[in-house]
């Protein structure tokens, strides 16, 4: 297993370019499972665990893949199994994904049901509600979903969703477009990910009202087409080296963004003190000398992302005051907390509600990575900690962050990968 050994107290300087979204990625490979006709060119796909597992899985339904240099092609004239077993979606709750372009291309698709995760429940509830609402016959047993659309194909629908999601959003989309007649999709998420999957599939041949709204309208088609797509940039990556640089006190500049997409996180980083400068493409972010404490809500897009919340957390660990951090779409996403503890932090857990006394100095030990983004917060941690911090099992980071630890060593950080083996 590998660990991240960090020697903190190092500042951050220099440029730094964000790699494509894994989020926008996963709905987007999905996706050409709709069309058999021809070869998909994705550009800008990053080079993670999550894009190989999901890659493997769609090769497991007999679609052909090869990837190289961040570009992948796709080829799915070939898939014949529409079944997806536990052990790839184990690995992966996103696999649900393949849920709604199988339905809406074979009429049929039977996946494995996914488990949870470090920070609580995450239910597909809303996922096969849509699928539903489309004239499919849904049976749970034995540990998997049979989805069958009635008379082989699905049928456009009014689908309103009473909680914002992504997964749903997108698998919803991915069935309407093939549907028979028009769906409509209101309360639907507008995260960047949802947007560029709806220029994807448009560029398809899709006919899509509404893409990066709330509000869907999707005419169904009886075709698609494979189609060569530049991936938008992850947003939260760039986010994490942002935070980065506020928390050893350095200066960056993150090139291959979109300012929009990060509204939300730059106008907290301006409101701790941070001096942001925008330029086409690029974020230039130059720390302050003391960190003002500065609350968040996490909520669904555009407001601030939860996918950020933990990195947050970190961040205010150095900020002269108190500072309160609210997640409304995961409440109990606070596994980083006691972790960040050790490292000596003083955070306490009120009403859903993270409570950060600043600043406070960290000194390095090792530390334990539960999920994707608390194990981005514990390297952020690590950079600040005095002495070295040891972040385990890291294959968390892996599954998220495409060459972290060069990325962060390029901008001027202590860290070193190193293999280790727990105690059985
Ligand atoms: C996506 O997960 C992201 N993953 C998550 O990022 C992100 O945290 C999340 O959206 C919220 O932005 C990918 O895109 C692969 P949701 P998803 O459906 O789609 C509830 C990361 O770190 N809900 O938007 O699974 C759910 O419990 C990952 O990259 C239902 O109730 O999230 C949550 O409270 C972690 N029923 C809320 O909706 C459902 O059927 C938002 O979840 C589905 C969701």
């Amino acid at each position: 297993m590998d660990k991240l050994v960090i020697r903190g107290g190092r500042r951050l300087n220099g440029s730094v370019t964000a790699s494509g979204s894994k989020n926008s990625s996963l709905p987007v490979i999905a996706a050409t499972l709709l069309s058999g006709n021809g070869t998909f060119t994705l550009h800008r796909i990053p080079d993670l665990q999550d894009i190989s597992t999901f890659t493997q899985l769609i090769n497991h339904l007999g679609a052909e893949t090869s990837f190289s240099d961040n570009t992948l092609t796709v080829s799915t004239g070939n898939v014949e199994s529409l079944l997806t077993p536990y052990e790839l979606v184990k690995k992966m709750r996103a696999s649900i994904y393949v849920l709604g372009p199988l339905l809406a291309r074979f009429g049929e698709a039977k996946v494995s049901l996914p488990g949870g995760c470090a920070f609580g429940p995450r239910p597909i509830d809303l996922h096969l509600m849509a699928m539903e609402k489309l004239g499919a016959k849904i049976t749970i047993e034995t540990g998997f979903i049979t989805a069958k659309a009635r008379n082989g194909k699905l049928q456009g629908a009014t689908i309103d969703f009473p909680v914002s999601s992504v997964g749903a959003t997108g698998n919803a989309l991915m069935a309407a477009v093939l549907a028979e007649g028009k769906t409509t999709l209101s309360n639907a998420a507008a995260e960047p990910e949802i947007e560029a999957l709806c220029r994807f599939l448009t560029a398809m041949g899709a006919h899509i009202k509404g893409t990066g709204t709330t509000e869907l309208i999707v005419e169904g088609v009886t075709s698609l087409s494979a189609v060569e797509f530049t991936n938008v940039f992850d947003r939260i990556e760039a986010g994490t080296l942002l935070a980065a640089a506020a928390i050893t006190g350095g200066t960056i500049t993150v090139d291959g963004v979109e300012n929009e997409q990060l509204k939300s996180v730059l106008k907290k980083l301006a409101h701790a003190g941070c001096t942001l400068t925008q330029a086409a493409g690029s974020i230039t972010l130059a720390s302050p000398e003391k960190l003002i404490p500065t609350d968040i809500t996490a909520k669904p897009y555009p407001s601030f992302p939860t996918d950020m919340q933990a990195q947050w957390t970190a961040l205010m660990t150095q900020a002269e005051g108190t500072s309160r951090i609210t997640d409304k779409v995961y409440h109990e996403r606070f596994n980083h907390i006691p972790e960040l503890n050790r490292l000596g932090a003083h955070i306490e857990i009120k009403k859903n509600q993270a409570i950060v006394e600043g600043p406070r100095r960290l000194s390095g030990t090792k530390v334990m990575s539960t999920d994707l983004r608390a194990s981005a917060c514990l390297v952020l941690a690590g950079l600040v900690a005095e002495g070295v911090t040891e972040v385990l099992r890291v294959y968390h980071l892996d599954r998220g962050y495409e060459q972290i630890e060069m990325k962060l060593n390029t901008l001027g950080a202590d860290i070193t990968r190193e293999k280790y083996k727990e105690f059985s």
